[in-house]
């Protein structure tokens, strides 16, 4: 295996923090699940539908910097393959809801490198501590996205089914990489942990709602 220098890795870290920033710059392995699907909205709902797309655009972008981060400093023997594997699903649903945004005529967070940062900082504090507690830190981010997703899913308005399309295709995966988390040997994060995780989590949602 090829060893790379810490300068090496700081080029890769801020190589891939910049393509997760900057729209375009990643693209989809997968086709856009509303690929064909036709969905009409008044200037309103499109408002609102642009306001929740902005918001799983920034948590998508959380994803990116949780796995960039643990990527720098768990071991993951064994699991590395499906961790790799779930980082490039979440490109796929960023570039999905970048799509969605571009659509309805909006754009992504402007405070997304904010939320980059903090996520890549706790992905790889998470991996420092151990590999449980990263693969327990992947697995109730993943729990913590999907809940919001549902919600979000459940704000849709009735006809806007290719925002819905995208959302069921992001959860279903979404749960699908908290448990392959928790069978590679995640475990349950304390408590001050997950409620701190979920301020961080509420604060991105409420803001980047509107910027
Ligand atoms: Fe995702
Ligand atoms: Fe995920």
């Amino acid at each position: 295996m090829r060893h790379y220098s810490t300068i090496d890795r700081c080029i890769q870290s801020l190589d891939q923090a910049v393509r997760s920033l900057v729209p375009g710059a990643t693209t989809a392995q997968r086709s856009n699940p509303a690929q064909g699907v036709e969905s009409s909205l008044s200037i309103r709902e499109a408002r609102h539908v642009a306001g929740l797309m902005r918001v799983n655009h920034s948590g998508e972008v959380c994803a990116q910097a949780l796995y960039h981060g643990q990527a720098l400093t768990a071991k993951l023997p064994n699991v590395r393959r499906e961790m790799e594997h779930a980082a490039i699903e979440e490109q796929d649903h960023l570039a999905w809801c970048e799509d969605r945004l571009k659509e309805l005529d909006s754009l992504p967070s402007l405070l997304n490198p904010v939320w980059y940062g903090l996520s890549f900082a706790m992905g790889a504090i998470a991996g420092v501590a151990g590999d449980k507690y990263s693969l327990g830190f992947v697995a109730e981010t993943e729990r913590q996205v999907s809940l919001h997703l549902e919600d979000h899913i459940e704000q849709l308005p009735e006809q806007d089914e290719r925002s819905r399309k995208i959302l069921v295709q992001m959860n279903e995966d979404e749960l699908k990489h908290r448990d392959t988390a928790l069978d590679a040997g995640g475990v349950d994060l304390p408590k001050p942990v997950q409620i701190t995780m979920n301020a961080i989590s509420k604060l991105m949602t409420k803001t980047s709602y509107y910027i």
